[in-house]
């Protein structure tokens, strides 16, 4: 081996390393008509993600049964790539109708496979939104932990309580503004 092609750019078609960017037609579908675009109304959780590396950044919207636990909507906003956006449609459908513990065990893997695959370039796209999901649903038991035992006693009270002490909420988030304007 020439290990000085360790260090050639991964798009040279000459290289060994090479692989072609090649998406299969369900991520593509999921691309071109995203499902659950958008942010639910009034949600029971909100979560926010970003991705230092790429810039790419989610926000996350659930809405939970009353009773059971379950998720009954689940919509997202993405700033991203096209493995965000497909990544992001597939995980709102593997997460609807899943109770919260259902959810939070959906691994990159299970996104990866229900759409049957993604270039390895894009792989870590499938995390953007299984993080800011899981963020959501930690925001949603939060708040009820919260409420019960009596330390806010009203939804608008913990909004607040965010509001004040976004680092404790919000622990890994970036929104790619850091990169602004970097060469
Ligand atoms: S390139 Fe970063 S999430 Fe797709």
């Amino acid at each position: 081996m020439d290990w000085k092609k360790l260090y050639e750019k991964e798009d040279d078609e000459t290289s060994p390393f090479y692989e072609p960017m090649v998406y299969t037609a369900k991520a593509m579908e999921h691309f071109r008509n995203p499902r659950n675009v958008g942010q639910v109304e009034k949600p029971d959780g909100k979560g926010v993600f970003g991705d230092p590396s790429c810039g790419d950044y989610i926000e996350v919207t659930i809405r939970v049964e009353e009773k059971g636990d379950r998720l009954q909507e689940v919509k997202f906003l993405v700033y991203g790539c096209a493995g965000a956006i497909a990544t992001s449609s597939v995980m709102t459908e593997l997460a609807i109708g899943k109770t919260l513990n259902e959810a939070l065990s959906l691994a990159d893997d299970d996104v990866i496979q229900a759409l049957g695959g993604l270039p390895k370039k894009k792989q870590h796209c499938s995390l953007l939104g299984l993080q800011a999901l899981q963020q959501a649903i930690g925001d949603y038991l939060f708040k009820r932990l919260l409420l019960r035992e009596g330390i806010v006693k009203t939804e608008e009270d913990y909004e607040q309580l965010k509001a004040q002490h976004q680092f404790i909420f919000q622990p890994h988030s970036c929104d790619g503004s850091c990169e602004e304007g970097q060469p």
